[in-house]
C-alpha cells in the first residue's frame, strides 16, 4: 500500500496538446458516504461507479470489520449489505485507514454512539493529523477516546453505550467533522444539531436524506444550521457516484496550461460546495467551458471542457470560496505560475493539516523549479510567470500526498524541463488511473 511501501519516484516532461475525452474516477467524498450509510442501512445498498482508489477500499475493509457485508461486483459495482443504525459489531483487529482523514474521521463518527471499541491507525500521513476536531464533538456524545499526544492516531474509540445527542458549533471549516457528529447523531435519540459558520461539502446531508433519515438544514444568520432525528431506519439505496470533481482538476489544469490542448472532461459533479476551482480559473481567464448540464442523483453534473490558455492572469481568490476548493489549491498554485501576475490565496489555513502541510509543500516545489512563493500562516501567493515560463528541471517531495504528486506532474507538463517528484505511490489513494489516463490524452509522465 502506498506510504507503507517503496517510493515510486515519477517524472514528467513537457508535451504537446493534451487532447481528447478523460473519463476520471468516481468521487472520493461521496465513496466513502455510499459505503458508510450503506453499512447503516438495512438491507442492500447497490453503488456504481465506486472509486476504487486504496483510501475508499480501506473503508470498504473497515465496514466489513464492523459486521456489514461489501461486495465488490467489478468495474465499480458494488453491495453493501448494512446492519443498520446501531447494529455494527465490535471490530477483532485494528482498523486500518491508511492515507484517509476522510476515512477514519466518519468512521469515528459512525462508531462512536454505539457500545462498542475500536481501534484505528493509518500510514505515516495520517498518524500526524489532528483527530481531536472529531474526538471533541464525539466526547459530547458520551465516547471516549485514548491515543497518542496531540490526539493523534493511532488511537482507541470507546463508543458511547447511552448516547445523548449533541448541539455543536463545528469551530473549523471541515466536512469531515459536521459529517462524523451528523453520523454519530444516527444512533444518539432525539435531534442533533450541527452549526457551521462556512458551507462545506453538503453530500452527507444530501445522502442522509436519501436514506431516508429526517435532516433539515437551514440557512441563518449564524450560519448553516443541520438538524437531524436521530434513531432512523436508514434505507437501502441505488447510488450512481458522479466523477469527482477534485480528481477533474488535474486533466483540466493540465490542458489549460499545455499547448494547443483541448480536453472533454465528462459528467463531472458540480455540486455549488465543490465547484470553486472551476469558477476561480474562469475569473482568471481559463478557456473552459460546462457543457451538457444535467442532474444525476441528486448533484448537478456537466461535461468539462478545458483548452489551452495562454492568457490566464493571477487574482486574489476570495479567502469565502476556500471551503469549496480546499483540495485544488494545489493545482490552482500550478496554474497561478503559468499566469501573468500575482494570485493571492487567503484563508486557507486548513491546507496546513491536510495529506501534508500543502502550502509548504508546494512552495518547495515552485521554488525548485523556479517559481517565487511567498506564504503566511493562512495565505500563501505565486507570482505567475506568465504561459509556458516555469522553468521546471526540479525534484520535488511529495510528503506521502497525492495531490502534491499529480499537481506537479501538472506542472511538468507545460514547464520548459521535466519535473519529478520522489514518491508518486500516493496517486492511488484517489486517482489509481491517472498516469494511463494523462499519458493516453499525450501527456508524458514515467516512472523514473
Ligand atoms: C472531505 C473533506 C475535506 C477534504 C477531504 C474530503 C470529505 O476535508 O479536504 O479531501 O469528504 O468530507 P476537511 O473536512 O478536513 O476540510
Amino acid at each position: 500500500m502506498s506510504g507503507h511501501g517503496t517510493p515510486i519516484p515519477m517524472t514528467s516532461h513537457p508535451c504537446g496538446p493534451l487532447t481528447g475525452t478523460a473519463e476520471v474516477p468516481g468521487d472520493k467524498s461521496i465513496s466513502h458516504r455510499s459505503l458508510i450509510l450503506g453499512a447503516m442501512a438495512v438491507g442492500e445498498t447497490r453503488i456504481s461507479g465506486l472509486l476504487e482508489g486504496e483510501d475508499v477500499l480501506d473503508t470498504a475493509k473497515a465496514m466489513r470489520a464492523f459486521g456489514a457485508e461489501v461486495i465488490s461486483h467489478g468495474n465499480g459495482e458494488w453491495t453493501v449489505h448494512g446492519v443498520g443504525v446501531g447494529g455494527f459489531a465490535e471490530p477483532d483487529q485494528v482498523i486500518d485507514c491508511g492515507n484517509s482523514g476522510t476515512g477514519v474521521r466518519l468512521i469515528m463518527g459512525a462508531m462512536a454512539t454505539s457500545p462498542i471499541s475500536a481501534t484505528f491507525t493509518g500510514d505515516a500521513s495520517l498518524n500526524k493529523r489532528p483527530m481531536a476536531r472529531v474526538t471533541d464533538p464525539l466526547a459530547l456524545f458520551g465516547a471516549q477516546a485514548v491515543g497518542r499526544s496531540g490526539g493523534r492516531l493511532p488511537m482507541t474509540i470507546v463508543g458511547a453505550a447511552d448516547p445523548v445527542p449533541v448541539w455543536y458549533e463545528v469551530p473549523v471549516p471541515s466536512a469531515q467533522v459536521k459529517s462524523a457528529v451528523l453520523l454519530a447523531g444516527l444512533n444518539a435519540p432525539g435531534k442533533t444539531v450541527v452549526i457551521e459558520k462556512e458551507a462545506t461539502r453538503d453530500h452527507s446531508e444530501r445522502m442522509l436524506a436519501g436514506f431516508g433519515a429526517e435532516i433539515t438544514v437551514e440557512d441563518t444568520d449564524e450560519g448553516r444550521v443541520i438538524t437531524l432525528t436521530g434513531r432512523p431506519e436508514l434505507k437501502p439505496q441505488v447510488i450512481a457516484v458522479p466523477r469527482d470533481p477534485s480528481s477533474a482538476a488535474f486533466p483540466v489544469c493540465a490542458a489549460l496550461i499545455t499547448p494547443g490542448s483541448d480536453v472533454l472532461v465528462p459528467g463531472i459533479g458540480l455540486n455549488p460546495t465543490r465547484a470553486g476551482l472551476f469558477t476561480t480559473l474562469r475569473e482568471m481567464g481559463a478557456d473552459l467551458t460546462y457543457e451538457n448540464m444535467r442532474e444525476e442523483g441528486g448533484e448537478p453534473v456537466a461535461d468539462l471542457r478545458a483548452r489551452y490558455s495562454p492568457d490566464m492572469k493571477g487574482i486574489d481568490v476570495p479567502p469565502e470560496r476556500a471551503a469549496s476548493m480546499i483540495d485544488e489549491y494545489p493545482v490552482l498554485s500550478v496554474v497561478a505560475a503559468n499566469a501573468t501576475g500575482k494570485t493571492m490565496m487567503g484563508g486557507v489555513k486548513e491546507l496546513r493539516v491536510k495529506e501534508s502541510d500543502r502550502i509548504d509543500a508546494m512552495a518547495r516545489g515552485l521554488r525548485a523549479n523556479g517559481v517565487t512563493v511567498d506564504e503566511g500562516d493562512d495565505w500563501w501567493s505565486v507570482d505567475g510567470l506568465g504561459i509556458g515560463g516555469v522553468p521546471g528541471g526540479g525534484t520535488c517531495e511529495s510528503f506521502l500526498d497525492h495531490r502534491i504528486a499529480m499537481s506537479f506532474m501538472v506542472m511538468g507538463m507545460g514547464a520548459q524541463q521535466a519535473v519529478s517528484v520522489d514518491d508518486g505511490g500516493p496517486i492511488a489513494t484517489s486517482f489509481p488511473i491517472f498516469e494511463p489516463l494523462m499519458n493516453g490524452l499525450g501527456a508524458k509522465v514515467e516512472r523514473t
